[in-house]
């Protein structure tokens, strides 16, 4: 006879209780235990994906970081991952390196090092891992390849682990490779001889944070790669391992998960692959790709964190499904736990993982997501069905004895939107070693001897608005910025940090300067031009100004654009209308970043070590720039792009600097 959901229709009174009950599943500690669990965590960076973050007023920025970090409060996150910035582009920004140049050391850069501080004034114990996804131009000394001198690479990498210790007293734990790009043997053989050499034994090394192939298969024939790499890490596994994998020993990671638009699809997502990673996976952490999703909207993998907070000019901010799913699990077990073996799938669908400190405290995590309800970004998910069911749990071993479970509880309810996340519920008897519940479809529960949780809160943020119709910046920061970038740039090819120059007399002493001189160890196609993008991609009828000021003699140039229609790693295509001008004493209109498209060029004058005052105006068709108040181009027909970004840049790796940057949105 089959049990199930038809229950009590054939059966008398007395089998129908026994039917009813659904399946059985024993939760025993007495074969043995799984693998240690590693945590749960988020990845800021890869490339920029914070930008936005740092400039929120408080409270709000402290309130978002509660959120992620704040144990027993929201995601109660275990694992911080940060990008190494390389200065090139690395998926919706580029992120500024510690050594832009082989002399240059600065510490400062950035918003990683404030972000990892603060995760762990909220949680000491949280575990930091650092993964460079691109490198100065200088590491790779002229070649888009980071191998050619490892022993270059390396030190450049150890010197970010060293300066995280002695500027920022941060011990990093983990280490990658090259993130989703060809690792070297002899590099990592190198990086753990290094590490162990500058006193860094305890920082290990993730590799190689791409496929499962071929790293473990060259683990297993070289016993010093073996000894040097601690963790393997894959990303976007789709839940499952390979033999080759386990047959390592080593311990498994999805180093890079998720990356799913944050709606409750995406929160379906995260608890199906939180819980089947280690399922069908034997994975002992899950780290999301992103942490928060503070970048500009309409950048590639809009909205792909695990709660969004874009708009620093309103103090908006979303705490999105993940956050919730994620507590599920992270607050109720800490990295060192152990999961039971006896996890796995229920009869009807969905999945459970039981897990313990080893001293009698037991957490059960079920989900019972349907497929159309839980599909990430990648790899496609086969079908699969999940109906509700009714299931017993059974506690044996050390288990035993517990009389009482806490009950934690999530709901997406796609039909009607009533979803519940994270809800306290009535904690459940567990009689003679058992307990029943009935499990509807896209639900997940805990099921926990751990008592001093909650789902922590904040008054509602200010609502959501548009960037501020009106915006100026001259880039005077009273004292030393807190933050090397000046707020809501966002950096799509090279880097631009304030500056200032203290042997300048006159209005110029800060300014914002591009500072990358030569073309990065990229990850994507970074743009032959530097760009920084800034406003309401909505806008359509703009006037930018910004005085400008040229340092490279005879081949400097620099720009002020609007409607710029793209940037992330298709940031060569950008189209918008850029005004240009020159060293050489010319200027161009073009209709697009890479200056193929020319709607006007001619003489302007310019040239290096001059500010210059830029002015361009665009409304409905017409377009107008001025340079210093003078109209060099007026009134030409446009069509396309119809809306944009604000932007600034320059036409090559360069220094170049920028002031009184000012927008006035028209319509
Ligand atoms: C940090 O870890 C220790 C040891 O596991 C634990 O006792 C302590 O409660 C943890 N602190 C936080 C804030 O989680
Ligand atoms: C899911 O259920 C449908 C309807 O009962 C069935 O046709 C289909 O084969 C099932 N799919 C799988 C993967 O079990
Ligand atoms: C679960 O069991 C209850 C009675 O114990 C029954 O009413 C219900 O229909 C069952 N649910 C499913 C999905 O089988
Ligand atoms: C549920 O919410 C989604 C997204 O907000 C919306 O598209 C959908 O129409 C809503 N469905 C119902 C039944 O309200
Ligand atoms: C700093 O200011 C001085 C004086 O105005 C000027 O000559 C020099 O070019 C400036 N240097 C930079 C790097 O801007």
């Amino acid at each position: 006879m089959t049990i199930g959901n038809q229950c009590c229709v054939f059966f008398s009174i007395f089998l129908c209780i026994s039917v009813c009950l659904g399946e059985d599943y024993d939760l025993d500690d007495r074969t043995g235990l799984g693998r240690s669990f590693d945590g749960i965590g988020g990845l800021s960076g890869g490339g920029a994906t914070s930008r936005l973050l740092v400039n929120y007023a408080e409270p709000y920025r402290s309130q978002i970081l509660d959120y992620l970090f704040k144990p027993k409060f929201g995601a109660s996150l275990q694992i911080l991952k940060v990008e190494i910035g390389g200065d090139a582009q690395t998926t919706d920004g580029t992120e500024p390196s510690h050594m832009h140049y082989e002399d240059d050391e600065n510490y400062f850069r950035g918003y990683e090092w404030w972000l990892m501080r603060e995760a762990k004034k909220r949680n000491p114990n949280i575990t930091l891992i650092g993964l460079p996804w691109a490198f100065p131009g200088w590491v790779g000394n002229g070649e888009n390849w980071p191998y050619s001198f490892p022993d270059i690479t390396v030190s450049y990498v150890v010197s970010w682990i060293v300066g995280a210790k002695k500027y920022h007293n941060l011990d990093i734990d983990y280490v990658g490779i090259w993130n989703e790009r060809k690792f070297n043997s002899k590099y990592i053989k190198l990086l753990r001889y290094t590490l162990d050499k500058s006193g860094l034994e305890r920082v290990k090394i993730i590799a190689s944070d791409n496929l499962w192939e071929p790293i473990t298969s060259d683990l297993i024939g070289d016993q010093e790669l073996q000894d040097a790499v601690e963790i393997i890490g894959v990303h976007y596994p789709g839940t499952n391992t390979v033999p080759s994998a386990l047959k390592t020993g080593k311990k498994l990671w999805s180093s890079e998960d998720y990356s799913t638009f944050n709606d409750n699809v995406g929160g379906g997502c995260w608890a199906r692959i939180l819980n089947q990673n280690y399922v069908n996976g034997q994975m002992t952490a899950t780290i999301s790709w992103n942490l928060v999703a503070s970048y500009y909207g309409n950048l590639p993998f809009g909205r792909d964190g695990l709660m969004t907070a874009k708009e620093p000019w309103s103090g908006n901010y979303v705490v999105e499904s993940p956050i919730w799913i994620t507590a599920h699990t992270t607050q109720f077990t800490e990295p060192g736990w152990t999961y039971l073996q006896t996890v796995g799938h229920f009869t009807h669908g969905g999945s459970y993982v039981a897990l313990t400190d080893g001293k009698g405290s037991l957490t059960i995590i079920t989900e019972t997501m349907t497929h159309d309800h839980s599909v990430c970004i990648r790899p496609p998910l086969p079908h699969y069905n999940v109906t509700a069911q009714n299931v017993t749990f059974h506690l044996k071993g050390s288990f035993a004895s517990i009389s009482e479970l806490q009950v934690w509880h999530s709901k997406f309810d796609f039909k009607t939107n009533k979803t519940v996340l994270f809800q306290n519920l009535k904690p459940i008897k567990v009689v003679e070693g058992s307990f029943s519940i009935e499990l509807d479809v896209d639900e997940v529960y805990t099921f926990t001897t751990v008592t001093n949780s909650q789902r922590g809160s904040y008054p509602d943020p200010p609502p959501s608005a548009p960037f501020p119709k009106s915006y100026k910046d001259d880039f005077d920061v009273s004292g030393t910025p807190s933050f090397s970038e000046a707020p809501n740039f966002a950096d799509q090819t090279g880097v631009f940090e304030y500056f200032t120059n203290l042997t300048d007399p006159g209005p110029h002493v800060s300014t914002l300067r591009q500072v990358v001189t030569q073309r990065p160890v990229t990850w994507v196609a970074d743009a032959d031009q530097t760009i920084s993008v800034i406003g309401d991609y909505k806008w359509h009828d703009l006037m930018v100004s910004c005085d400008v000021f040229m340092e490279a003699e005879h081949t400097g140039g620099v720009f002020i654009a609007v409607r710029v229609n793209k940037g992330g790693g298709v940031v060569r295509s950008t189209r918008g209308i850029f005004f240009w001008v020159y060293a050489d004493g010319t200027y161009k209109i073009t209709n697009d970043l890479s200056g193929m498209t020319i709607l006007a060029e001619g003489l302007s004058g310019t040239r290096a070590r001059v500010w210059y005052t830029l002015t361009l105006t665009v409304k409905g068709n017409y377009a107008s720039a001025d340079l210093n108040g003078y109209a060099l181009w007026k009134n030409a027909v446009l069509w396309e792009p119809r809306n944009g970004w604000a932007a600034i840049g320059t036409s090559s790796f360069e220094l170049a600097q920028f002031d009184n940057f000012a927008i006035e949105a028209l319509a």
